[in-house]
């Protein structure tokens, strides 16, 4: 396993050592997820910070933009160091309006993942998650033939590993009875604990829990709770935030994102921060 100077430490994604901080790209597309970034220089400076950092997880999508991160993650950093592992989606797509409406038909499932190959730069993708439900969250319902498509890709030597996000704990087991799943990627943070007896059920499967929307999001965390312990620490909000997310459980892996080499660093410096027994206890009353 390699060492890594970064808060958490590493994890290993079936076989992939990365970072437990890591990077999620969504921010560097336009407004509303659509479109080039204002500061297209800017954007690829953030990549190529977090690669400098020791960051070796990026989290992206080809729809961001549609095929705008991807772009930029193959502009900042191909050919990619040998360490970094780039962790992409399939199973939505963009419409005119912005909106994210499913695309997990086979034959779009496999134009994704060969449009990611291609945008990316690469022969095979380290790690694929099956984007389920809408933008309202996890829905029910089988993932069979979707699951079953992006595990055929992986038998074809196109994937190294899958994982599921926005999923069901049902779909979870689902999907694992199909092929091995080693990340579920889903919204938590501080203050939104819906997966809390899932994260604690993959940590005792060795499978990573990948919180998206770990600082908020469109709408960042506010908490008078979490306000209180951050200007006790003399720390930000979202520092807490993000140091509690790597308290909550080893498998927790963070992508938080920002198109701001200087939230970035501080994001990685905040997420180390320590916390007491006492601050733990207060911030675990905000989701509860
Ligand atoms: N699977 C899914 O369906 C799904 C859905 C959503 C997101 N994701 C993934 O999850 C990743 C993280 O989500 P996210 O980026 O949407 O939300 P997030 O990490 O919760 O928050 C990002 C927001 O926080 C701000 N921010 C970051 N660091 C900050 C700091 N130190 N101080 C002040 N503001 C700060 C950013 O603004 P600045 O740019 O100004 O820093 C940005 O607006 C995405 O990049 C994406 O890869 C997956």
């Amino acid at each position: 396993m390699s060492s890594t100077s970064l808060p958490g430490g590493t994890w290993t994604l079936g076989d992939l050592t990365v970072t437990r901080f890591g990077y999620g790209a969504m921010q560097l597309a336009g407004p509303g997820v659509m479109g080039p970034p204002a500061d297209p220089d800017g954007a690829l400076a953030v990549l190529r910070e977090a690669v400098a950092l020791g960051v070796t997880h990026i989290d992206t999508s080809d729809a961001y933009g549609p095929h705008v991160t991807n772009g930029l993650i193959r502009a900042a950093l191909h050919p990619y160091p040998e360490a970094l592992h780039i962790v992409t989606k399939v199973g939505a797509t963009r419409d005119p309006q912005g909106g994210w409406p499913p695309a997990r038909q086979p034959a779009e499932l496999r134009r994704a993942v060969h449009e990611n190959l291609t945008n990316l730069g690469l022969d095979v993708l380290d790690l694929v998650n099956l984007r389920l439900g809408d933008a309202q969250g996890p829905r029910p319902g089988s993932l069979a033939e979707a699951f079953g498509t992006l595990a055929a890709l992986r038998r074809e030597g196109l994937i190294r590993h899958l994982g599921v996000s926005n999923a069901t704990a049902e779909q979870v087991v689902e999907a694992q009875q199909i092929a091995p799943v080693v990340c579920v990627q889903n919204l938590y943070n501080l203050a939104y604990r819906q997966d809390d007896a899932l994260i604690d059920e993959l940590a005792g499967q060795g499978v990573a829990y990948v919180p998206f929307f770990p600082l908020g999001g469109f709408s960042p965390l506010q908490s008078a709770a979490l306000s209180a312990v951050a200007t006790r620490l003399d720390a930000t909000p979202m520092s807490v935030a993000l140091a509690w997310l790597l308290h909550r459980s080893p498998n927790v892996l963070l992508i938080p994102g920002t198109s701001s080499v200087a939230h970035l660093r501080e994001n990685v410096v905040g997420a180390g921060l320590a916390l007491s027994a006492e601050d733990l206890a207060e911030l675990d009353k905000i989701g509860r």
